[in-house]
């Protein structure tokens, strides 16, 4: 018998409650499982939890969350139900400092459990971190994004800046970060709309 997508996500979730593979387990008020519904289409991984997020268990739930949700509102999308949401750490390092190379290949499994269950067509990889997870490149962020590349299962993968980065660049103006987003969101929608 095959299990359902929501109750071979729930196995993996219950998975990752008790994971205790790297330090983090020490400090960590909740794990961060995923957000938003488990829509094949669309999924966006961003870095790891920070402080809200650990506290409530949920992902980009403060500022750069909130711009988040935004940046898909202004193309009709929500992470009520159009959007999947995980980080490639599950649980937060503190004071918010990068992840360690040995925090993300343990949980590495986890998201790689995640995108093989979901099968999703889009991947966003929201922020260095997130394309570090599943692109072997030295190029950054600001040469990669906007561009598809070939993702897992056959899907379509674009790296996006992460809203943390664009809350610390205000200007609207053409050719600035909050511009190039605003481009970016536009193109995923066109092929969002595009996949049955
Ligand atoms: N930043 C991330 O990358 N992920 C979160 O869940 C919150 C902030």
């Amino acid at each position: 018998m095959t299990l359902t997508i929501p109750a071979q996500l729930e196995i993996l979730k219950q998975k990752c409650l008790s994971c205790q593979k790297c330090g983090l387990c020490k400090t960590r008020h909740n794990i961060v499982f995923s957000g938003g519904v488990p829509n094949s289409k669309l999924m966006l991984i961003g870095e790891a939890p920070g402080y809200y997020e650990d506290m409530q268990g949920e992902p980009f739930v403060g500022k750069a969350g909130q711009l988040l949700d935004k940046i898909f509102a202004s193309v009709g999308l929500s992470r009520q139900k159009d959007v999947y949401i995980c980080n490639t750490l599950k649980c937060r390092p503190p004071d918010n400092r990068d992840p360690l190379p040995e925090e993300k290949a343990a949980c590495k499994e986890y998201l790689d459990a995640q995108i093989e269950i979901l099968k999703p067509r889009i991947i966003l990889l929201c922020g260095r971190v997130a394309v570090a997870s599943l692109m072997d490149t030295t190029l950054g962020i600001t040469k990669l994004r906007g561009k598809w590349f070939e993702g897992p299962y056959f899907s379509k993968m674009m790296p996006i800046f992460h809203p943390s980065y664009l809350l610390r660049n205000d200007s609207r103006e053409k050719g600035s970060p909050k511009w190039l987003m605003w481009q970016d969101i536009q193109e995923i929608k066109r092929v969002y709309d595009q996949m049955d």
